[in-house]
């Protein structure tokens, strides 16, 4: 009780605060340009210290393998409070997969989950379903990466969605927008070719090769955080929530835009600065692949640099662009990163682009932290949740259940694991 109204004479007083805000805004006009057309004045507390961007937006992470975690991890990283629903005994796929420590959450899983909760319910189980909606009355964004349909599949369709909570704004993350591929499922090297990058990537006299670095997946969550934010802005001025899509082979296109630049730059002659064009090799329809070319119009090529003899990724790039020629210069003779310098590199520890985490089950590994820097919103990089860790809390301090109604939920089966069968009867 002395709680309660603590927090209606807080409210109260906050309210009769804001309202007097207002008033003193309306009318002078000046005053009003002095704070920024309604903005609060700047804040006068140290750097660092007025919370986090993102603080206060609830995010219902509906999110799997990668290009989904990746967009939510980025959000998390901003003080969003990302809550991961899980399949119960199952949870995402990729804490199985590619296991480095017997019986632990993967690096694959823990490197895209820190700083989220995890929760899991059966979203097919009518408790589960209740447990769900929920959520969506509490939560600001709904992120998902399931395949096309999976959603509705589960009753949280749009219109089920809008109707419980308008301020809602549903993300997902698909492999192809609305068109002729809108059913397929797609894992990374699909939208890297789909997308435009595969076939102009390698050696012209070569097949069509994927990178590396996942534009794909976690490409399109970058993408779609971006998005995500957007709407949240959006939503400030409507009122109410919005979709956002980001397809997997609209984030690649976006990426590789300069190889669609190249394609009707082919309409009007050879691209000079290819180096086929040099050896006299003519062009076809299609951008070539491009080897180590630039691709900015400058000459540039991959060049074996010092210890290559027993170093594989003792290379360095080499472009003789005029305006960057003397730090080029500065620069030579020293290695191009390998990933193990990368891991060791005291810098991007010091950053927090690298960060070490510690694992209750694997201990400590190395997780890349927010690349995005704020100057006045430090990330909390923390390590991922154990499946289900957050179960109790959410539903009790989120949600509002009472010791009974979690204690119902529990045996009702929509936030535990199916038993085993034989497991009953053995009882
Ligand atoms: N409770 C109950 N069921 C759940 C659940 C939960 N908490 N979470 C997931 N499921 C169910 C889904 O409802 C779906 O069931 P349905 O087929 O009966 O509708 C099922 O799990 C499988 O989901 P799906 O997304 O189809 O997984 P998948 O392993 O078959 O496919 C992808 C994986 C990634 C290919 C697919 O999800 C996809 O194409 N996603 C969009 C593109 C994408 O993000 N790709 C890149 C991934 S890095």
């Amino acid at each position: 009780m002395a709680r309660s109204k603590t927090v209606k004479s807080r409210v109260k007083a906050a309210a009769k605060k804001s309202a007097r805000k207002v008033v003193r805004l309306k009318p002078n006009k000046a005053a009003a340009k002095a704070v920024g057309n309604g903005l609060p004045r700047p804040s006068a507390k140290p750097w660092g210290q007025v919370g986090r961007a993102l603080e206060g937006v609830k995010i219902l992470d509906f999110t799997h393998v990668q290009s989904g975690p990746t967009c939510t991890q980025l959000l998390a990283y901003m003080g969003a409070d990302c809550i991961k629903v899980e399949r119960p005994g199952v949870g995402d796929i990729t804490r199985g997969q590619l296991r480095d420590v017997k019986g632990q959450d993967s690096l694959y899983f823990t490197m895209l989950n820190g700083s989220k909760r995890s929760i899991t319910i059966d979203s097919k189980h009518p408790k589960g379903k209740e447990i769900l909606d929920r959520l969506v009355k509490q939560c600001d964004v709904l992120v998902e990466n399931f395949a096309p349909g999976a959603l509705d599949r589960m009753g949280l369709t749009w219109e089920h969605i809008h109707k419980l909570n308008p301020r809602m704004i549903v993300a997902s993350v698909k492999g192809f927008g609305p068109g002729p591929y809108e059913d397929c499922k797609v894992y990374e090297n699909v939208a890297q070719c789909a997308g435009g990058s595969a076939s102009t990537t390698g050696f012209r006299d070569g097949p069509p090769l994927v990178t590396g670095a996942q534009i794909g997946d976690s490409g399109t969550g970058v993408h779609l955080a971006l998005g995500i934010v957007s709407a949240l802005l959006q939503r400030i001025r409507t009122g109410r929530g919005q979709k956002v899509l980001c397809a997997m082979q609209d984030g690649v296109l976006n990426l590789a835009r300069v190889k669609l630049r190249d394609q009707q730059r082919l309409a009007h002659g050879p691209l000079a600065e290819f180096s086929q064009h040099g050896e006299g090799i003519p062009f076809g329809k299609a951008v070539p692949r491009g080897g180590n070319d630039s691709g900015g119009g400058q000459p540039g090529w991959i060049l074996k640099c010092k210890g290559w003899e027993s170093d594989p990724d003792a290379y360095s790039y080499f472009i003789t662009q005029a305006p960057v020629w003397g730090p080029i210069c500065d620069l030579i003779g020293k290695p191009i990163l390998s990933m193990k310098e990368i891991a060791e590199e005291q810098s991007l520890r010091a950053t927090g682009t690298v960060v070490e985490v510690d694992h209750p089950g694997r201990g400590k590994y190395l997780t890349v932290g927010n690349p995005i820097k704020l100057s006045d919103s430090p990330a909390d990089v923390r390590r991922s949740p154990l499946l289900g860790e957050h179960t109790d809390e959410i539903l009790r301090k989120v949600l509002g259940y009472s010791e009974k109604e979690v204690a119902d939920i529990k045996v009702s089966g929509a936030i535990t694991p199916p038993e085993k069968p034989g497991k009953a009867e053995a009882a």
